[in-house]
């Protein structure tokens, strides 16, 4: 089992590229499924969830590439419409694969999705959405069948929470569908606009992504586009590593991100007395002296505070002057990091929806573990800024989604490696 050894205390400088988005490449390999041909995508950033991805086009039957950044997947022969219950449970984004299967093979067998544990993560919305469209599904023993020999039908779907994967996997669903298909109430997180934007270049004829209405009219199949197609930046990664800045110190310059995705987030890190500045696709951060509370926080859907930032910022708000109030509206079970912090010093109290942050002098090094992806990475933030060494175990959870972060941010100046349990063991006996 690997860890994270983190010393606080270096402020961070330089430069820092954003990864490719987790969240975007994810929906963009299930769309594969539906393209007769090799697709080629650029900016595929290198972690374990797009490796699950990755191993799931491989059990369906496609061939799956690799080659200086450049992936590609070739869908040409897809021979199975069947996935396995470990594939299922590697990441949470296998049932978007569901939308895909259903339009390409009009059937599918899969199981409930796996991912981070943040309170309930039903999957209700996916599959009424395809049961509208004309799918059989039934449930045996956790294992889940869907049939739909006839094709999709295309209908008008109005999500009563616009749940992200819903609307990715009713936009796959649709794309080939008969008819039109109309979502409304629909996801507007940058993701969904990135994968109109891949299912476009392959012929599908799709508008309204980015607003509450999608309207997707069904065409009879999908081509591979001509040029690679480019992943977008990353926005929870750059909020990350801003946040690494204001609990570490420093300045540094976050390059290869789309400032706009983060307007909701921004704001943040300025009341929180950080100096950002935002120059085309690059966002500098100048982190001198304490730092202040900010307003509360309430995350919402998109372009509202995103919920994957939450516990990332709430990190250097454990040592800000004052008291900060997060409101959670998206999940129930979301402030998991929170023991964590506190082991480390924090003043966090946390009850259902809310978490009281209140400001302590500074934060202390320790031994503990990420509970999820992105609680795991306000871990990694808080560290950078405490007193002393902290080592963090559960690194699976963090490689879901950050592409070699000790490389990174050891380039950045941050004193951070990766080493396995046994010598963990022994870097504990010498301190
Ligand atoms: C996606 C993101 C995740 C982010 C989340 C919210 C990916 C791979 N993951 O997750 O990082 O935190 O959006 O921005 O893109 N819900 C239901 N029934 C359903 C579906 C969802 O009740 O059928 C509920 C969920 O339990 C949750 C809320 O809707 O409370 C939002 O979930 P959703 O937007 O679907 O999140 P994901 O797509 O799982």
């Amino acid at each position: 089992m690997q860890k994270l050894i983190i010393e606080g205390g270096a402020p961070l400088f330089g430069e820092i590229c954003v990864q490719g988005s987790k969240n975007a490449v994810l929906p963009v390999l299930a769309a594969c499924v539906l393209c007769k041909g090799r697709v080629f995508l650029k900016n595929c950033p290198c972690i374990s969830d797009r490796y699950a991805a990755a191993r799931i086009l491989s059990a369906l039957g496609a061939k799956t590439d690799s080659e200086q950044g450049v992936m590609s997947a070739d869908c040409e022969n897809i021979t199975s419409s069947e996935i396995g219950m470990e594939l299922m449970k590697s990441m949470r984004s296998s049932i978007i694969f569901m939308g895909a299967l259903l339009g390409r093979m009009g059937e599918c067998t899969i199981c409930y999705p796996g991912g981070c544990n943040l309170g309930p993560r039903p999957i209700d919305m996916h599959i009424a959405a395809m049961r509208k469209m004309g799918a059989v599904i039934s449930d045996d023993h956790g294992y889940i069948s869907c049939k739909a020999p006839e094709g999709l039908k295309g209908c008008t779907h109005s999500l009563s929470f616009p749940s992200v994967g819903a609307t990715e996997n009713i936009m796959l669903a649709a794309v080939c569908a008969e008819g039109e298909t109309v979502i409304s109430n629909a996801a507007r997180e940058p993701e969904i606009c990135c994968l109109g934007d891949f299912l476009r270049a392959c012929g599908a004829r799709i508008s309204g992504d980015g607003g509450g209405r999608i309207v997707i009219e069904g065409v009879s199949s999908l081509t591979p586009p001509p040029e690679p197609f480019e992943i977008i930046p990353d926005r929870i990664a750059a909020a990350t590593y801003l946040s690494c800045t204001a609990c570490a110190g420093g300045e540094l310059l976050i390059r290869n991100c789309t400032p706009v995705h983060l307007e909701a987030v921004i704001p943040v890190f300025e009341q929180m007395g950080c100096s950002i500045r935002v120059f085309g696709s690059n966002i500098y951060i100048y982190r001198k002296g304490g730092l202040r509370a900010a307003d509360t926080i309430r995350t919402m859907v998109y372009p509202g505070f995103p919920t994957d930032v939450q516990a990332i910022v709430m990190a250097p708000l454990c040592t800000a002057e004052g008291t900060t109030v997060f409101v959670e509206n998206i999940f129930e079970n979301r402030y998991r990091h929170a023991d964590a912090l506190c082991r480390m010093g924090a003043d966090i109290r946390a009850e259902g929806k809310v978490a009281v942050v209140t400001g302590v002098r500074r934060l202390y090094g320790t031994v503990t573990e990420a509970p999820d992806l992105r609680g795991g990475a306000a871990i990694v933030c808080a560290a950078l800024g405490a007193e002393g060494a902290t080592e963090i175990s559960g690194v699976g959870f963090i490689d879901r989604g950050y592409e070699n972060i000790e490389g990174v941010l050891s380039a950045a100046g941050a004193k951070i490696s990766r080493i396995t349990e046994e010598k963990a063991a022994n870097h504990r006996k010498e301190v």
